[in-house]
């Protein structure tokens, strides 16, 4: 069976700063109460001049993660992207990131499981290649959270940014590249966080249709609560699957949502924060994207050295949660 390697990776950022300081300005908050319980400064916000839709960043990442693997876009069998903010309910967004990077040969669609989104999408195209049914594909992390965010709602609005990020896998003989993906889902709890868009509730009369506004409904504290031991112990079963220890982890890329978060999973697991990568200081929670960007400025920075085994662990709104292990090849 052929192994999915990591070939490219690439990202992309609205150019757009909201800061803790403008948030201010717009709901009862303070960049101290931020800081503290969840460690975000800043979050970048689209703009229509700087054609930042969830599509126009997810075909820039898709193009850097291309151009580092110097591989083009006729030669790309499959884009999954992975979003809770498509430009529309249809069509995908893979289908928008198709025709603009004109991947022409490629299927594309999208994939919905919160902020493990990406993972999923990992778990998809890595069995695609080891069927041998894809050599190449892109799959992508893209987000405009600030077009589903309640301003109005201090204890949401500063938590969530926006932004993309794009890796490109491809079929090699070599052994390496994705070792094991773990993903898992407990729909009992979908309404600790949730959000409705173009779905209001179910209309008594023809008289009752009508449009509401979006709105991001999260009960933070039971989302905590769920997501420490969850992240945990998925963490743990990928290890205890390929046989490695703890301090054969060279790098932890975890889904961005909250510091302290991150800071209790790091003391469960008895992996150091060091390890950890985190940029959610600078783009908040970017749900779906926030691995990818992650992953693609931690490899740019030198964080991620061949050969080096990555733990990726995530969680999201579902309830979701998922895992995987990677060693690096390029
Ligand atoms: N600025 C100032 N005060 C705020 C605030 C804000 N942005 N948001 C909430 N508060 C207030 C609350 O109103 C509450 O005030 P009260 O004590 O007078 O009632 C107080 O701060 C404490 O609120 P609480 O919700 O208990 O805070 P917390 O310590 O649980 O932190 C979260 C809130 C959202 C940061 C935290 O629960 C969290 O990170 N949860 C996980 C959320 C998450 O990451 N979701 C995505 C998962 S993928």
């Amino acid at each position: 069976m052929p192994f999915a390697h990591i070939v490219g990776t690439g990202s992309a950022i609205p150019q757009r700063i909201l800061s803790n300081a403008d948030l201010e300005r717009i709901v009862d908050t303070s960049d101290e109460w931020i800081t503290r319980r969840t460690g975000i400064k800043e979050r970048h916000v689209a703009m229509a001049d700087n054609h930042e839709s969830t599509a126009d960043l997810g075909s820039r990442a898709a193009r850097r993660a291309m151009e580092m693997a110097g591989i083009t876009a006729d030669l790309i069998d499959m884009i999954i992207v992975a979003t809770v903010s498509p430009d529309r309910i249809f069509p995908s967004a893979g289908c928008m990131i198709q025709r603009e990077i004109e991947a022409n040969n490629a299927v594309a669609f999208d994939l919905s499981a919160g902020c493990s989104g990406f993972v999923y999408a990992l778990e998809m195209a890595n069995n695609s290649i080891k069927m041998g049914q894809s050599r190449n594909v892109l799959i992508i992390g893209a987000e405009r959270l600030s077009s589903v965010t309640n301003w109005q709602d201090r204890s949401t609005c500063v938590l969530l940014g926006d932004g993309a990020g794009a890796v490109l896998l491809s079929s090699q003989e070599m052994a390496g590249g994705i070792l094991s993906t773990h993903i898992k889902s407990d729909g009992r709890l979908w309404d600790l966080l949730y959000a409705d868009k173009g779905n209001p509730p179910l209309p008594a009369s023809l008289e009752g249709i009508t449009t509401i506004p979006f709105h991001l409904k999260m009960e933070g504290n039971r989302l905590f609560k769920q997501a420490v031991p969850s992240m945990a112990n998925i963490a743990e079963h990928a290890l205890a699957q390929n046989g490695l220890r703890l301090e054969d982890i060279q790098l932890v890329i975890p889904h961005q949502a909250n510091l302290r978060i991150l800071q209790a999973v790091s003391e469960r697991l008895t992996i150091p924060m060091e390890k950890f990568y985190t940029n959610l200081q600078k783009y908040g929670n970017t749900s779906a994207a926030s691995i990818p960007l992650a992953m693609d400025e931690a490899f740019r920075e030198g964080r991620i050295k061949r050969g080096n085994h990555v733990l990726l662990v995530s969680f999201g709104a579902g309830l979701t949660w998922g895992a995987a292990v990677l060693q690096w090849t390029i």
